[in-house]
């Protein structure tokens, strides 16, 4: 793949089946460019690298996560498209991965239409995703997928408006925000002007619109890891689904994942055919987090990452594939496989109290040894220049012969690492 790659027959923008990959650092070189470069961008990095392809980390700020194991890195402004393009123009990529939402999408768009790089999974994907209407639609309207009830609102008088039609209790979240920010719980209508402010306090842009969903009441939520890649047989793309993902969220963010959430025969088969659904409806290839509520045999679609997910992390122990290598070659047009190798569980380590509110740079990590010992666990410092209270610094991974097991070791672990000033 040292040229932009050829449009195959069946999908317009699925990868031929690689059969050459070039030397990094000459000019057959196949570069793959990260916009976003965290945790979840480094282990991507980490599984490109393993296949010998030329790497570019793209961040805000200098010294993230993927920027460390890269070849080349970059920092800029993704959300300008202008600085999108000139970096990409720089570098030459063959293929983008936007490992963010808060990228210029529009820039993504023009470089997929001119044949200048293949994005991963598609430009389209990236821009509706970003944007909580964009996919909301696309899942309610177009695909008739089951969802929560919602509204959208772009003033706290529509969104008055918007809670009374939906009803209480539910969410006002931006459309355009991620990790929880700017997200409120609301349980009547003395809520709503609070609910306004804080969303347009977390959103991503100002005078931000918002959505208002239903509060869906379910038993538990998943994340089903669904990857298209290519049949290296066939050239077509084939769908796969990974064993389901449960997890726990707190502030909006998750704290623990567990390798398999237990479900029935029947709400993991809605499960997969609502994530073939959506991801279908997206293209491309690669992995996605599909985002699933479940209550008994009922299967809410909530929201997709055309990406590996933070949730997936469990994942760098359970499976024989990790999601981030699974992404990894789906992206190359290599065939990938989805088998969970044992039950597992992660625990995120935060920067925690000791840290506290501000932004400490520079801090040290103690206990890593201690968490070591616990048995059949692994730890992950992601290296990030700088640590505050709820800052996501690394994640301990585990497995064991259940679930419960596995999960009762991963926090163990998660709890002996110590983020010290
Ligand atoms: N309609 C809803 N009903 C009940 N709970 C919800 C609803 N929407 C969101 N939640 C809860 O809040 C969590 C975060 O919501 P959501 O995934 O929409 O936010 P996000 O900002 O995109 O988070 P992330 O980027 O971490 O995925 C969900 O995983 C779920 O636990
Ligand atoms: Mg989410």
């Amino acid at each position: 793949m040292t040229e932009a790659p050829v449009p195959s027959a069946h999908d317009p923008l699925a990868p031929p089946a690689v059969d050459r990959i070039g030397t990094p650092g000459s000019p057959g070189a196949t570069r793959v460019m990260l916009l976003g470069s965290g945790e979840l961008g480094k282990e991507v990095t980490i599984a490109l690298q393993r296949f010998g392809v030329e790497v570019i980390a793209v961040d805000r700020y200098d010294g993230a996560p993927a920027h460390q194991v890269a070849h080349r890195s970059h920092a800029i402004d993704m959300t300008d498209a202008d600085e999108v393009r000139r970096v990409v123009d720089l570098e030459k990529p063959h293929v983008i991965l936007p490992e963010i939402e808060a990228i210029a999408t529009s820039a993504l768009e023009e470089i997929e239409q001119e044949g200048l790089a293949r994005v991963v999974p598609t430009a389209r994907a990236a821009r509706l995703t970003m944007d909580r209407e964009g996919i909301r639609r696309l899942a309610a309207e177009e695909l008739g997928l089951p969802t929560s009830g919602y509204a959208f609102a772009s003033s706290v008088g529509e969104l008055r408006d918007a809670c009374s039609a939906i009803g209480f209790p539910c969410l006002v979240k931006p459309t355009m925000s991620s990790s929880g920010k700017g997200q409120s719980t609301l349980h009547g209508p003395e809520d709503v002007e609070a609910a306004w402010s804080a969303a347009q306090t977390g959103a991503r842009v100002a005078g931000a619109r918002v959505i208002v969903e239903s509060f869906v009441d379910f038993e538990y939520e998943i994340t089903l890891l669904t990857v298209r890649s290519v049949d290296p047989e066939t050239g077509r793309i084939l769908t796969g689904f990974c064993e389901p993902i449960g997890h726990r969220q707190e502030r909006g963010d998750y704290v623990e994942s567990w390798q398999p959430q237990p479900m029935t025969q029947d709400a993991y088969d809605s499960a997969r055919s609502v994530a073939a659904r959506i991801t279908g409806a997206l293209g491309g290839v690669g992995v996605f987090g599909v985002e699933l509520f479940v209550n008994g045999v009922d299967v809410y679609f909530s929201e997709v990452s055309p990406r590996p997910h933070d949730t997936g992390l469990v994942t760098l122990r359970s499976q024989v594939l990790s999601e981030f290598e699974m992404h990894a070659r789906a992206v190359l047009g290599l065939p990938v496989v989805t088998t969970m190798a044992s039950p597992g569980a992660s625990a995120v380590i935060y920067g925690g109290a000791e840290i506290g509110e501000g932004s400490v740079e520079a801090v040290g990590f103690e206990g890593v040894a201690r968490a070591l010992a616990v048995p059949e666990a692994d730890v992950r410092l992601f290296g990030k220049p700088s640590a505050s209270e709820y800052r996501r610094m690394g994640v301990a991974v585990a497995t064991a012969e259940d679930v419960d097991g596995a999960r009762e070791r991963a926090r163990e672990a998660a709890a002996r690492v110590r983020v010290v000033v």
